[in-house]
């Protein structure tokens, strides 16, 4: 039997071994330093705009790679991560969970595949009526909670009070014209990553609510620990590139690699950065990544944007700030770095199908947020807007549209956390949470 070690605040992994040697500790307590939990690629290739690094994708050799004695901590091209290296990530980690009507079933398996060291923020728009789907998932999370044991929120984006805590911070932009919150993911975004700042967590990883696959949950988390844990500056983004896709066409599973949203976003992004810096790339395979995460320093100042669009815009917003193209008002980022890392998976990526409606719903919130940026060069906004033409007849003022999301280093923190605990009736905390 092994005893995990995890951090303890301000007593790293080694300082606990050095303290902790045999013989003071019981034969059957020995620590093992030496459990390896994921062996991936160094970033081989990277691409360079101002201070941001965009590593090209990064390959998983072993999703475990077992106790080795021969570890060593690092190797040319292979980096393995032990598990406490990991877990001392995961602690500082808080996964958020948006949802809106999606099977229980499908909550309950992505719940199980997080590792218990993150702290879970389940962010639901979910209706209320006829059925209160909301506090059928309120009960399925504080029921799991209770076996798994794990520190869990969950909170709905139609509060009254929280549109309310939104109004008294002067954080009008996530408000509709009647002041409510409005509809979107990336709404439900903001607040998971808002209540990740309450509990002072360093890192924020997005797992959507449908994934089929416990495993691939699981997978996501680690990945984003790993990139993290390779990560030289405290501004990083991690993003999750699928193996694959699968779909069901006459009757047999076909194994597609990109969805036709990413591949037409991935090729938007990199000709914005080939009209920037003269060369044609494909780095980008990550556009629409809903599986991502960033740190929170960087989180912080970011200006998202509304729906589907909050992955791209991500992107755009990295450099739009940081690719030295226009003056930037964080000189103590632009001095330290920005790094993107691209992480594919091993498993592939099962999700609920939700049409082709809504497929077009998302390559027009992508093409908008790189048609909308102050970044983008005239000629490939008029290809942009071909596209766009494409995909709708209908004449849009994206602007209004796709809405810009304030950064949420304007919100005073101890005001908000105070509003959330007295006026939020929906926010519910599960397994020993103040
Ligand atoms: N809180 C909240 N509020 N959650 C929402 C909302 C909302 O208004 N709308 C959707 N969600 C939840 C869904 O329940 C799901 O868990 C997740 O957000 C993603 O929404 P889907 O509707 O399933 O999107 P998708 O699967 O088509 O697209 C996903 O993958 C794309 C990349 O392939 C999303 O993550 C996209 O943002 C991403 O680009
Ligand atoms: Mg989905």
């Amino acid at each position: 039997m092994h005893l995990k070690v995890t951090k303890y605040r301000g007593i790293c992994f080694k300082d606990f071994c050095k303290l902790w040697t045999p013989p003071y500790l019981p034969k059957y307590l020995i620590l093992s330093p030496f459990t390896i939990c994921m062996k991936l690629d160094f970033p081989r290739y990277t691409e360079r705009l101002g201070a941001v690094s965009i590593h090209a994708v990064q390959r998983i050799y072993e999703l475990d790679s077992g106790k080795s004695k021969g570890f060593q901590s690092s190797h040319q091209t292979v980096r393995k991560f032990d598990y406490d290296e990991i877990s001392n990530i995961l602690h500082d980690l808080a996964i958020v969970i948006p949802i809106k009507n999606e099977k229980l079933k499908l909550l309950e398996g992505v719940l199980s595949g997080i590792p218990n060291e993150c702290l879970v923020i389940i962010v639901s728009n979910s209706s209320r009526g006829p059925v209160d789907r909301f506090a059928m998932e309120g009960e399925t999370v504080r029921q799991l909670g209770r076996f798994m044991d794990k520190r869990m929120i969950i909170v709905h984006q139609q509060d009254a009070g929280l549109a309310d805590v939104f109004k008294k911070a002067g954080y009008d932009s996530i408000l509709d014209a009647d002041g409510s919150i409005r509809s979107g993911k990336a709404e439900g975004m903001i607040i998971g990553l808002l209540a990740a700042k309450m509990y002072h967590k360093d890192y924020v990883g997005f797992i959507d609510s449908d994934n089929y696959v416990p495993g691939a949950v699981n997978e996501y988390v680690k990945i984003f620990a790993a990139g993290f844990g390779m990560s030289t500056t405290p501004y990083c983004n991690v993003r999750v590139s699928w193996v694959f896709k699968p779909k069901v066409k006459n009757n047999s599973l076909q194994f597609s690699k990109w969805g036709r949203v990413s591949e037409i976003t991935n090729k938007n992004l990199n000709s914005l950065l080939a009209t920037i810096t003269g060369f044609e790339t494909d780095i980008i395979k990550t556009g629409n990544a809903g599986e991502h995460a960033l740190s929170m320093p960087l989180a912080e100042c970011l200006h998202f944007t509304s729906g589907y669009s909050i992955e791209t815009r991500e992107f755009i917003d990295i450099f739009e700030k940081f690719g030295g193209l226009v003056p930037s008002e964080y000189p103590q980022i632009i001095e330290k770095g920005v790094e993107v890392f691209q992480i594919e998976t091993r498993n592939p990526h099962f999700h609920e199908d939700k049409g082709m409606a809504h497929l077009n719903e998302m390559i027009e919130a992508s093409l908008a947020t790189i048609f909308g940026s102050k970044i983008c060069p005239q000629d490939l906004k008029e290809t942009l807007s071909d596209q766009l033409k494409h995909v709708t007849k209908k004449r849009t003022d994206y602007g209004k549209k796709y809405l810009i999301l304030e950064p949420i280093n304007t919100i005073h923190m101890p005001e908000f956390e105070k509003g959330i605990r007295e006026k939020v009736s929906t926010f519910l905390r599960i397994g020993r949470l103040k």
